[in-house]
């Protein structure tokens, strides 16, 4: 009997889990405490009103003979595909069929399920700092080596610095499989057409695939920035698209998302719509139907509208941080077309340090950048998905180091 050994080669737990871990342990020793969290994003507005309804309609729904329904499509009932359709791609000139949209439980799953299309002997290339799902999940599958100097032997990792403005440069080996986060979770920069349409160019040329994780599409506001990877030409050919619920509408904890794979994505004349149609068909039994009436209705009207007010006050927090910050005297990133936000630790300390410092001192948590890749030490990471009034008072703490 054997196990799988890739999972021996993981150092560390899920960097989130050692967060929670060391906060949850920090408060055992300080029951009184007043810890703010700005670690994990995880948002904290409730669902909207409009997804509320259409829940409790779906849940009478399943109490009925009538209209009760069993189990759901493994890619998503077709009226949540067309709302996804006419609304996040069609105004945006993107042409897609409803089959080229499959609805999942989470961005996170898919992007960790999805290297099962995967060859073990590609090359990945990842930015750094990076989420470490796309990271974790590889090593697991046994396609990234050995741990050697806090990098992974073969995993092609492309710096995103400040001299760079956090936009990683075009790979200068072949790679397979490229990892591309926009806006980026850590830093929360983003890439304009312009520069994505060089990584679409590069991965036609090279017959890589990108995978591109949008779940943080919503929060853009530049206009040269793009919403999906299929705005620009040539993607098509080359890329696949994560999206999310979960920080558009406060899905985290309800959990539905999506994911894209257009047929002309073909690997060696084989189309990966059809893999992972064939995948989640065996390994997955769909998400609920009330979960994805409540996800439909992010698209109506009043919907909408309810969304953009979340969002205007994750907006809002996130200005809060970086304006305070900045005026601190910090060096601060993102945090504009993103609900995240980068910072260069003070006085040379290492990202573990400044986050010890933050929650012995004023009990603060965020994230070390170190925990997203060594190009992420030296920095740190805050949410914008926290109370308002909160997330006021961390920048006072801040303040009084
Ligand atoms: C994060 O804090 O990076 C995200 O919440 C993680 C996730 O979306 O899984």
């Amino acid at each position: 009997m054997n196990i799988n050994t890739n999972f021996l080669k993981i150092q560390n737990n899920y960097l989130f889990s050692d967060i929670a871990k060391k906060v949850a342990a920090y408060a055992a020793e300080h029951p009184q405490a007043d810890i703010i969290r700005l670690g994990i994003g995880d948002v904290t507005r409730p669902l909207p009103a409009a997804v509320l309804e259409a829940m409790h309609k779906a849940v009478d729904e399943q109490g009925s003979p009538e209209t009760f329904r069993g189990y759901p499509s493994e890619w998503g009932y077709n009226f949540l595909k067309t709302a996804i359709n006419q609304n996040d791609f069609a105004p945006r000139g993107v042409a897609l069929s409803d089959d080229e949209i499959f609805i999942s439980d989470g961005a996170k799953s898919d992007c960790g399920n999805i290297v099962d299309l995967f060859g073990t002997d590609n090359v990945v290339a990842v930015c750094d700092p990076v989420y470490p799902v796309y990271v974790d999940t590889n090593v697991m599958s046994g396609r990234a080596g050995d741990f050697r100097d806090g990098k992974w032997s073969n995993v092609y990792y492309m710096p995103c610095t400040e001299e760079n403005g956090f936009c990683p440069a075009l790979p200068t080996r072949r790679v397979d499989m490229i990892y591309l986060c926009f806006p980026n979770n850590p830093t929360g920069m983003t890439i304009s057409g312009r520069e994505l349409q060089k990584w679409v160019d590069y991965a036609n040329e090279n017959g890589s695939v990108i995978l591109f994780d949008a779940a943080y599409e919503r929060f853009i506001v530049d206009g040269d920035v793009p919403h999906s990877i299929f705005e620009l030409p040539g993607a098509k050919t080359c890329a696949i698209e994560f999206r999310s619920f979960s920080k558009t509408a406060g899905f985290t904890g309800t959990r539905c998302a999506y994911t894209i794979i257009p047929h002309d994505l073909k690997v060696n004349g084989t189309e990966l719509n059809a893999m992972w149609a064939r995948r989640q068909a065996t390994k997955f039994n769909g998400v609920s139907y009330i979960t994805q009436r409540g996800a439909e209705a992010v698209f109506s009207e009043e919907g909408k509208k309810q969304v953009d007010v979340n969002i205007e006050y994750y907006r809002k927090n996130a200005r809060v941080i970086y304006d305070g910050l900045k005026n601190l005297g910090y060096r601060v990133y993102g945090g504009v077309n993103s609900p995240y936000i980068w910072l260069k630790t003070p006085d040379g300390l290492s990202s573990w340090e400044f986050f010890d410092l933050l929650l012995n001192k004023v009990q603060v948590v965020g994230t070390p950048g170190s925990g997203f890749g060594p190009a992420g030490e030296g920095y740190f990471r805050l949410t914008a998905f926290g109370d308002a009034e909160r997330t006021v008072e961390a920048i006072k703490r801040i303040a009084s180091i």
